[in-house]
C-alpha cells in the first residue's frame, strides 16, 4: 500500500516519516509528559458503529503508528481494550529500528487501566507481549483477579476506588517511564481532564459526518473546567486534518 502524503496544513512539501516523527518529539524525554491520541469524526462522533477503525484514515494510521514509536508506554482505559479487541502490542521493524538508533529500548510497555479488572490473564495482549504489561488498578479492585493478574503483567495500584492518574503517573515515571502515550478511550480521557494530567492531545479530524448517535472523546463525570490548550501544529493529508495541542506554557507571573 503506498504512504499517504502528509503535508503541514499550510502546504509544503510531503513528510518523510522522520519529519512527521520530529514534529511530535518532545524536547526533554526526561521530562514527564502525557500524550492522548484520538480521531472524531468532523461532527464530533468518538466512533462509527461503535469502533474507531470506521473513522480512521491511512494518515490517522502513520500518524497513529509513529506516536506508538516515540514513547515508553503505550496506555489504554480497559474499556477500549475489550471493545477494540486489542491483541499484544508489537512495533515494526522500522519503528524497532528507530528506536535503537534513539537509545529506546525495542518496544514500549503496553499497560491497560482498570478498576474491576475484567482481563483475562491468559489473553495473547499478556501471553504474547513482547515486554511484560503493566496493569494500573486500584486498592479495590477484585483480590483474586488481581492476584491472577499479577502472574502476567506489572499489577500497579493508583488509588482506592479510582485510578488517580496523577499517582499512576508518578508511579510510571518511578520506572522510568516518562512519555506515557494514551490510545484513549473516552473515560480515561474525561478522568485525564478532570484531574489536569494532559500535557498534550493529538487529534485527527477525519473528514466525515456521523449525524446523532455515537459518543464524544470523552466521556465521564463532568469536569466543570475548561483546559486552554495550545495549537503546535496542524497537518494534513487527503481531507483528513492531524492536529497537535500542548498544554500552555506557564505564564511568568506580572512584575
Ligand atoms: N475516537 C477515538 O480515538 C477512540 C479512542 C479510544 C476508544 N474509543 C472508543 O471508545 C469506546 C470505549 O469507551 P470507554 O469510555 O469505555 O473507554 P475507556 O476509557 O478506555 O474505558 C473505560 C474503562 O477503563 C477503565 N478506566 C478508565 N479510567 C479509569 C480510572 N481512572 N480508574 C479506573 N479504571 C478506569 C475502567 O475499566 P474497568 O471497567 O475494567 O474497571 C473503565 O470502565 C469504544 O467504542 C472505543 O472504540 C475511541
Amino acid at each position: 500500500m503506498t504512504e499517504p502524503g502528509i503535508s503541514l496544513l499550510q502546504g509544503g512539501a510531503t513528510l518523510s516519516d522522520d519529519e512527521i516523527t520530529d514534529l511530535y518529539a518532545v524536547d526533554d524525554r526526561a521530562v514527564p509528559w502525557l500524550r492522548v491520541n484520538f480521531v472524531s469524526s468532523i461532527d464530533g462522533a468518538g466512533t462509527h458503529d461503535a469502533l474507531t477503525a470506521g473513522l480512521g484514515t491511512p494518515s490517522d494510521k502513520r500518524v497513529f503508528d509513529i506516536l506508538r514509536r516515540l514513547c515508553d508506554v503505550v496506555l489504554v482505559g480497559a474499556g477500549t481494550v475489550r471493545a477494540e479487541g486489542y491483541g499484544p502490542m508489537r512495533l515494526d521493524e522500522p519503528a524497532v529500528r528507530w528506536r535503537r538508533e534513539h537509545g529506546l529500548p525495542d518496544q514500549p510497555v503496553f499497560a491497560i487501566v482498570s478498576a474491576g479488572l475484567e482481563l483475562d490473564p491468559a489473553h495473547r495482549i499478556f501471553a504474547e507481549a513482547p515486554v511484560r504489561p503493566i496493569v494500573v488498578t486500584v486498592e479495590q479492585a477484585p483480590g483474586e483477579r488481581r492476584r491472577a493478574l499479577a502472574e502476567v503483567a506489572d499489577v500497579l495500584v493508583a488509588g482506592a476506588e479510582h485510578v488517580d492518574t496523577a499517582r499512576m503517573r508518578l508511579l510510571l515515571t518511578e520506572r522510568g517511564l516518562t512519555q506515557v502515550h494514551s490510545e484513549g478511550g473516552p473515560h480515561l480521557f474525561g478522568d485525564f481532564l478532570r484531574e489536569d494530567t494532559v500535557d498534550e492531545v493529538c487529534l485527527t479530524l477525519s473528514p466525515f459526518a456521523e449525524g446523532p448517535g455515537a459518543g464524544r472523546i470523552t466521556a465521564g463525570t463532568p469536569a466543570g473546567v475548561q483546559r486552554p490548550m495550545a495549537l503546535a501544529h496542524a497537518l494534513s493529508s487527503d481531507g483528513t486534518v492531524l492536529l497537535r495541542y500542548v498544554r500552555p506554557p506557564v505564564q511568568a507571573a506580572m512584575a
